[in-house]
């Protein structure tokens, strides 16, 4: 019999359409320098360093004693977990949803910004997606087989989105779903609710589904309270809104969030989803219930203070490092501007001589050339040191 050297089948074509994930990049290169004996300190990922509230790990623990809760759960999710998030929603912003119909959870907010995608763009369709955005919007639309059609934020009007250009775009009429993020990744621009009226009267007259991103709805500093773009009149006919527990309660490993809309669009996210996973584990939704219904305020400001703290002293070290910053009320992140402009030589340097990881702006659209983004989400005396090994660094590179 003639012998057969098996090739492995070939990938498919939508894999050449995506760039592998950025950070999986970054996270190779720090692999090997930390395998040869680098001490990395990590400003690139937001991701929060500090645990979730106490009672929330210990409702994990015990439910997960429950021999009852191992088995597979509903597609819908645990209604108690709906009912948390609707009733957030009522407290924080005063908006009404129902939450059987109008409320889908999540595993991580990620997930569903992709899947929604998959269930409204075709081939041909296209999604309008913020130049500077995280990439989760870009690589939901190209995986679904659609298109981008970049907006521009205007960096003058804290990077609100360009409507005026975005009207004239010759490929308006080919999208459905438009992006926007605020408090936002990566600038850490935030909006107030004229902006987000403004975003749903442009939706409405050219039938696209505004998108609202806002996982960092509660990392905020200096006073500043973020709404939701639901609290619009009517928002609901033509808005989708994503909440995650990942930023808001220091969840982000647990993959926990959710999707509020109209039960059509919920239905059609649904369908996807539930061809793809099957729910989260039980305690997790119990966990996440308990965090959404009982942690109080004080622990959000004790934790944003912290926050802020690290913030200030990122802002206060831009200028000795070749940095100029964007002052945030809002995220994770630090946006700065490189002396020089080149934004991938300098956190490539930064790296390798100081072993201090950041983000090149470049990475979350054209307009980040230039630019990089600094976390705050790294516990105090290590940023300190990332600080200290910044300046030694800048003072003799070039
Ligand atoms: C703007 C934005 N949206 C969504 C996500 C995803 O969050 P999750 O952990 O809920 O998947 C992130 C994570 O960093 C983010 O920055």
């Amino acid at each position: 019999m003639a012998t057969h050297t098996f090739s492995l089948p070939k990938t498919a074509a939508r894999l050449e359409r995506m760039p592998p994930y950025g950070f999986e990049l970054i996270n190779r290169r720090i692999a090997q320098l930390s395998a040869a004996g680098a001490d990395i300190i990590r400003l690139d990922m937001g991701s929060p360093d500090m645990p979730p509230p106490q009672p929330v790990i210990e409702m994990l623990q015990r439910s997960a004693e429950n021999p009852n809760y191992h088995n597979y759960g509903s597609y819908r999710g645990l209604p108690a977990f709906r009912k948390a998030v609707a009733d957030y929603y009522a407290r924080r912003f005063g908006v009404q949803v129902d939450p059987d119909t109008e409320v889908l959870p999540l595993i991580g907010s990620k997930e569903g910004i992709v899947n929604l995608a998959l269930a409204f763009l075709d081939r041909g369709d296209a999604a309008i997606v913020p130049d500077l955005n995280y990439p989760a919007y870009t690589m939901g639309a190209l995986m679904a087989g659609g298109d981008v059609i970049l907006m521009h934020l205007d960096p003058e009007r804290n990077y609100a989105p360009d409507l005026q250009a975005l009207r004239q775009h010759p490929d308006l009429r080919r999208a459905k779903l438009l992006w926007v993020n605020y408090p936002n990744n990566p600038t850490g621009a935030t909006c107030d609710l004229d902006l987000y009226a403004e975003l749903i009267a442009f939706c409405r007259e050219h039938d696209l589904l505004l998108c609202s991103d806002n996982p960092y709805a509660e990392v905020v500093y200096d006073g500043y309270r973020a709404p939701s773009a639901l609290q619009v009149e009517g928002a609901l006919t033509c808005t989708v809104e994503f909440m995650s527990l990942s930023k808001l309660y220091n969840m982000a490993g647990w993959r926990l969030g959710a999707c509020l809309a109209r039960r059509e669009v919920i239905e059609a996210l649904l369908t996807i989803k539930s061809n793809v996973d099957s729910g989260h584990f039980r305690p997790i939704y119990e966990a996440g219930a308990l965090a959404l219904n009982a942690t109080p305020q004080s622990w959000i400001d004790q934790r944003n203070a912290i926050y802020q703290a690290r913030r200030d002293a990122i802002l206060a070290a831009c200028p000795s490092i070749g940095l100029s910053a964007f002052k945030t009320s809002g995220s994770l992140y630090v946006w700065a501007r490189v002396a020089d402009g080149d934004d991938t030589a300098y956190v490539q340097a930064a790296l390798e001589q100081a072993q201090v990881s950041l983000t090149a702006g470049s990475m979350y659209g054209p307009a980040g050339k230039g630019y990089v983004r600094i976390s705050v989400g790294v516990e105090d005396s290590r940023l300190q040191e990332a600080i200290a090994r910044l300046q030694r660094w800048y003072a003799n590179w070039n």
